[in-house]
C-alpha cells in the first residue's frame, strides 16, 4: 500500500539519522506488529548489519519483552540478559522503545550498540520523544 510505503520511507530516514548522529548507535531499526499474525513482530526499516531475526514473537528476546510490556527496555550488557536474541557478536548493549497509538503497542524502535554501558537516560528520553512523534504514522 502507498501509505505503508510512505511511512516506511520516513522510518528509514529516522533510522539513518539516528545511526549517523549518535556514535554508539550501531544498529537502528523498527519492528512492527504484524497485522496478519497475533502477537508477532516483523522487521521494518533498519540501518546496519542484516539480521536473521525478521520475525519475533511477543515475549521473545529484548524486542519481544518490550512488545509484551509496552515499556522501554534497556540492557547495558547483553551477556547478563537471559532472554536475549543475538543478532551479531559485536552487540554489547540494546535499547527498545515502544511506539504507542492511543496507548496501544503498534511498533518499536530497536537500537544495538557495540559499546557496553553506552546507553544514557538522555538517549532514552530522546528516543521516547521520537517514538511519540511518529505515532501518527501508524
Ligand atoms: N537483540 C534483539 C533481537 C533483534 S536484533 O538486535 C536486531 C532481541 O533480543 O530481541
Amino acid at each position: 500500500k502507498d501509505v505503508d510505503k510512505d511511512r516506511d520511507q520516513k522510518l528509514q530516514l529516522i533510522c539513518q539519522h539516528l545511526a549517523d548522529k549518535i556514535d554508539v548507535f550501531d544498529w537502528v531499526g523498527f519492528y512492527l506488529v504484524d497485522p496478519e499474525a497475533e502477537d508477532e513482530l516483523v522487521l521494518g526499516p533498519y540501518v546496519g548489519e542484516e539480521t536473521d531475526h525478521t520475525r519475533i514473537s511477543f515475549g521473545e528476546g529484548v524486542c519481544g519483552q518490550a512488545a509484551e510490556t509496552n515499556e522501554t527496555f534497556v540492557v547495558q550488557d547483553v551477556s547478563e540478559e537471559d532472554n536475549y536474541l543475538a543478532c551479531s557478536i559485536h552487540v554489547k548493549a540494546e535499547i527498545v522503545v515502544p511506539v504507542k497509538k492511543d496507548g496501544e503497542f503498534v511498533a518499536e524502535l530497536d537500537i544495538d550498540s557495540h559499546t557496553k554501558d553506552s546507553l544514557t537516560e538522555g538517549h532514552q528520553k530522546m528516543l521516547e520523544e521520537v517514538c511519540d512523534m511518529i505515532s501518527p504514522l501508524f
